[in-house]
């Protein structure tokens, strides 16, 4: 099994000196693993995407949202084709801090911007309150108008309840409600039962085990815990000695 570990480092760290420190740290940890079964994905803010230079084999690039278009009159954002120019290979979308501040809208176009020229959508779901799990059908129903998307993308599903708060989703909880979301995605797509899923919510050194082992996932969406490369990179070793 092949874990992806991906870092979201959100609105972090304040200067490219700082983001440049954090990477390097990162990037010299994940040379002493060498980690053969396990991914490593990088989603600073857009800003420092240029000073990590291209995704390469273990390490990729990733992006924390884009627009639906490639080019053109839209001030202030950013298209999928200007990330796939810099080696960004994923990008998150419709992550819930983007659904609650920005009241994020046309997903189902983002991905299909980034389809046409390969980039693989990290798709983000997850209930606001604890056990209102009914709420993931309904963030996966724009998928049945795009039932030709094939298998080219990701889910991570993070509760909204567990995201920063250091109330992670019990393992055997993530194992049900993976389950769940693997049947709603196959009742689209028969494809989509090759989507990897992966959890995110408080997720440390401490708990990556019993997530990663228990829940039965295929990998981590990784926010605070990511900001520090020696907690980080201990969650690497833990996948890769699972994997
Ligand atoms: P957290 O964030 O690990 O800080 O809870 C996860 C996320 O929002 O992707």
């Amino acid at each position: 099994m092949k874990y992806l570990i991906v870092a979201n480092w959100k609105m972090n760290p304040e200067s490219p000196l700082k983001a440049k420190l954090l990477f390097n740290s990162i990037k010299k940890g994940i040379k002493k693993i060498q980690p053969k079964k396990t991914k490593i994905v990088l989603a600073p803010p857009f800003v420092y995407l240029p000073l990590f230079g291209r995704s390469f084999e273990n390490l990729s690039l990733c992006a924390q949202n884009c627009f639906w278009e490639q080019k053109g009159a839209f001030t202030g954002e950013i298209s999928p084709l200007m990330l796939k120019n810099l080696g960004v290979e994923y990008v998150i979308l419709g992550h819930s801090e983007r659904r609650k501040y920005f009241q994020e809208k046309k997903i189902g176009q983002k991905m299909k911007a980034c389809f046409k020229i390969n980039l693989k959508p990290i798709l983000c779901v997850g209930e606001k309150e604890k056990g209102k799990i009914q709420i993931l059908k309904k963030q996966l129903d724009f998928l049945k108008k795009n039932s030709n998307f094939k298998s080219h993308f990701l889910l991570a599903y993070e509760p909204v309840w567990a995201i920063g708060t250091g109330k992670y989703c019990q393992p055997k909880k993530i194992k049900k409600i993976v389950q769940i979301l693997r049947e709603i995605l196959a009742k689209i797509n028969q494809d989509f039962r090759k989507i990897k899923i992966l959890y995110g919510g408080s997720v440390n050194s401490q708990n990556a085990f019993s997530i990663l082992k228990e829940g039965q996932i295929e990998g981590l969406l990784i926010g605070k815990a990511s900001l520090k490369a020696k907690e980080f990179l201990k969650i690497v070793k833990i996948a890769e000695k699972i994997s």
